[in-house]
Parts: structure tokens; C-alpha cells; sequence
């Protein structure tokens, strides 16, 4: 019976970029109090991709150390999870494919719905392994947060990859039933075709969040969900730190609980640890939570975390991870503070001529400078194509 099959992460591993802007520096450019960032929006950095990096080799670069691991025979898909697509047509995990040299009976799909593409990514995987508990699915959530610059969503930027070998008996985290799940169609935030930044009505869209909060519990409880008591910790999706705060308080208020911000901070507080220095990672950001979480919190063996993953437009989703006894062996925590602390500081002019920067559409050889220390590059553009290469 399905049901009875432990299913869930294996192993995960996180990335980011070659570069970093305090959002010191963003203030001190634009006027804005620090503070409102630092403490108002909870944000003290953010992850900015050089020229030769982007979601294929930040993807590449978190799922190398799991292949290398585990090995790939028994990879048998690869989901990857993006609302920052380099491609209309190709999935961005065949280039992951190639550059991690997956065995080529692999099937390799790209899934997206804004920032919930990454949770959908997990849930697809479980019902593969389901269906062969045999066989293991790479999930990676790879991705660029860009907004206008000059724009209140500038200061919600960021980028980030996270790698999630989902398979049966997990050594890190099994995922539980039931969902709860929400859908609305509302216009938040979203991204034309033609744009390569984000539009946002921001106010409207921390409002449309904090109802999906309401509408995935609501059908999480109904469904036989965990009352709100046995959740150690809650890991949602961070555009903004705080908004995990903003998130637990909704949530609390919607169960009738006493709201008190120790309650909220120690819900949710480990779990903010890299998005506050990285940034909006999109779908990547709840899996960041979870890593933050593992990473820094006292032993969560056997303690059931809550899951909130939120996409605007909008699509929700509610689920308890159990975190699995001797997780703490598998994890990469080294590794992963050392994504945070690699990251080259840089100054207004060089992230505003990152910003600005775009490739000529005219199919002609654009080759990138070498900047990135990362394993994995784009070396540039050549007849309309991207070429990736290891470093
Ligand atoms: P804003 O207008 O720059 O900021 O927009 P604000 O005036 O609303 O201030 C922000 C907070 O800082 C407020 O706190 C202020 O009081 C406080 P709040 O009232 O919210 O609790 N503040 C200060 N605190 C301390 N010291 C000070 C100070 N000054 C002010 N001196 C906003 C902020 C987040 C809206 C903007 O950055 C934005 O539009 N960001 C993009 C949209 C976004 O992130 N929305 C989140 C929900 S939607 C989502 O999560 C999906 C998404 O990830 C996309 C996807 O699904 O793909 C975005």
C-alpha cells in the first residue's frame, strides 16, 4: 500500500552566487533607514549571480555533492523547478543533466507556478518513488529574483539552488499526509514574457499569502492534518524574512491562539538563518528554511515540521515533514554556511551594472567573462544557445 512507504529527503544540499549586496549598501544608495530593511523586512543581504552564473549553475553546483554521494543509478527523473526559465522550450535540468553527466535513461521535466514550483517538484517526486521505491528523484529548485531597480521589490532580491534527492526510507526528513492545498487567481506578482523583472502590487501580495496561509490550513485540518500543537517548527516560503513571522502570527490568530512573538520567533526562528543573508530564492526559499532549520536548531529527531509553500498567482500548499533519527550525520551544514560566507561583497556599481546587463538577441558568439569561483559556468551565447562548461 502506498501509504505505508516512507518517502521523503534523502539528502539536500544548497547554492547561491559569487556575489553579495548588503542591503547597508542598497540603503545608503536610495536613502531608505537600514533599519526598514534589516528589521522591518528582516533582510540584512543579498545573493547576486555574476555573469557566468545563473539557475543552471547554481543548480548544477547544489547537485553535485548528492550525485557524488549517492551516485545516479538509481536517478531515474529530474524535476526542476524555476520561475526564472532560461528557455521557452528546453528544460533547464538537461543542461544539469549534461553537466553532471546523469546516465541518459533519465527523464528531466521543468515544472512552474511561481514560488510554489519547488514544493509541487517534492510532491510530484513522492508519487514517482511511490510508484517505485526502488528509484530516486533529483529535485532542484533553482532560481533569480529580479525587480526593477529603483522599485520596492528591489530590496527582496536574490538567488539561490537547492537539491533534494527524494527517495524511499529518507535519511533526513519523511514527508507526511495529508496536504492541504489553495488556489485563487489573484494578480500579486508576475512576469510577461517580454519583461526580465517582476511585477508586484506588494501590499496586495502579502495579503494574498497570508489567505492561502488560512485556506491550506483550513483544508489541512479537514483533512485529518496534525493539530497545531505537535508542529515543533514551521518553515514557510521567505520573500522576506519577516514574512514567516507575519505568516506564524496569521496562522496562530486563524487557530484562535494567544499570539505572542517569542511563540512566533521560536516557530519559526532557525529557519530564517539564509534567506536573511540570501534573499528571495523563489522555490528554493522554503527548501533554504528547511536547511537553515536542520542546520541550526538543537536535534529535531522525530518532531514534526510544517511546511508552507506559497506561489503567487496563487497556488498553496500545506505538509508535515517528521524529522528522521540520525539526520544529523547526513547533513551538510559546513557546506552550507560556507555557500553564505564565500560570497564576494559588492559595491552599487558593479550590482546595478549586473542588473542592467542582457545578452544581444542577435545570435551572435557572446562569450562571459570568467568571474565565478563556483565549480560550474555559463561561458556565454553562441547561434541563439547557452553553453555551460565546468569551471
Ligand atoms: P515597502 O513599501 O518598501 O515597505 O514594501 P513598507 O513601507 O511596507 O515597510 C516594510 C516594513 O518595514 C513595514 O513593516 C514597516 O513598518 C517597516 P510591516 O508594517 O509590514 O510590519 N519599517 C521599518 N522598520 C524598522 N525601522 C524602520 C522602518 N521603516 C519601515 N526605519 C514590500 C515592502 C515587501 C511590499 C516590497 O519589498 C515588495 O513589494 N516586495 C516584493 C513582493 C513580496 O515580496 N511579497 C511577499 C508576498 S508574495 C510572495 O511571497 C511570492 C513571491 O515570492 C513571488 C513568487 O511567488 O514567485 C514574491
Amino acid at each position: 500500500m502506498p501509504g505505508e512507504i516512507a518517502i521523503g529527503i534523502h539528502d539536500l544540499s544548497i547554492a547561491s552566487t559569487e556575489y553579495v549586496l548588503t542591503h547597508a549598501t542598497l540603503a545608503a544608495q536610495n536613502g531608505a533607514p537600514v533599519g526598514k530593511y534589516e528589521r522591518g523586512i528582516g533582510q540584512l543581504s543579498m545573493s547576486v549571480p555574476a555573469l557566468d552564473e545563473d539557475i543552471v549553475t547554481m543548480a548544477a553546483t547544489a547537485a553535485a555533492p548528492i550525485v557524488e554521494r549517492h551516485g545516479a543509478d538509481r536517478i531515474r527523473t529530474v524535476v526542476f523547478a524555476t520561475e526564472t526559465a532560461v528557455d521557452q522550450a528546453k528544460a533547464a535540468g538537461i543542461h544539469v543533466h549534461s553537466l553532471l553527466g546523469l546516465p541518459s535513461a533519465t527523464r528531466v521535466v521543468e515544472l512552474k507556478q511561481a514560488c510554489y514550483g519547488g514544493a509541487a517538484g517534492l510532491q510530484f517526486a513522492i508519487s514517482l518513488v511511490h510508484r517505485d521505491p526502488a528509484e530516486q528523484v533529483l529535485v532542484i529548485a533553482s532560481d533569480v529574483s529580479r525587480y526593477d531597480l529603483g522599485s520596492a521589490g528591489e530590496a527582496t532580491q536574490g538567488a539561490a539552488a537547492v537539491a533534494m534527492l527524494v527517495s524511499a526510507a529518507p535519511a533526513v526528513l519523511r514527508v507526511e499526509d495529508p496536504s492541504g492545498l489553495f488556489t485563487a487567481d489573484v494578480m500579486d506578482f508576475w512576469r510577461p514574457n517580454y519583461r526580465t523583472t517582476a511585477l508586484v502590487d506588494g501590499r496586495e501580495s502579502i495579503s494574498a499569502y497570508l489567505q492561502a496561509v488560512e485556506g491550506t490550513w483550513k483544508d489541512y485540518t479537514e483533512r485529518g492534518g496534525h493539530p497545531l500543537g505537535a508542529f515543533r517548527a514551521f518553515c514557510y516560503h521567505q520573500p522576506f524574512t519577516r514574512m514567516a513571522h507575519k505568516a506564524h502570527h496569521h496562522l496562530l490568530n486563524c487557530c484562535g491562539r494567544e499570539v505572542d512573538d517569542a511563540a512566533v520567533a521560536h516557530a519559526v526562528g532557525h529557519t530564517t538563518a539564509y534567506n536573511a543573508v540570501i534573499g528571495n530564492s523563489y522555490t528554493a526559499s522554503l527548501f533554504l528554511a528547511l536547511a537553515a532549520l536542520l542546520d541550526n536548531a538543537d536535534d529535531l529527531s522525530e518532531q514534526a515540521i510544517g511546511f508552507l509553500s506559497y506561489g503567487s498567482g496563487a497556488v498553496a500548499e500545506f505538509f508535515a515533514g517528521r524529522v528522521v533519527p540520525g539526520y544529523r550525520a547526513h547533513l551538510r551544514s559546513a557546506a552550507h554556511r560556507a555557500v553564505v560566507s564565500r560570497r564576494h561583497d559588492i559595491d552599487y556599481a558593479r550590482y546595478r551594472e549586473i542588473h542592467e546587463h542582457a545578452f544581444p538577441a542577435d545570435g551572435g558568439h557572446h562569450p562571459v567573462p570568467h568571474e565565478t569561483t563556483g565549480p560550474f559556468r555559463l561561458a556565454g551565447l553562441s547561434g541563439h544557445k547557452r553553453i555551460y562548461e565546468p569551471r
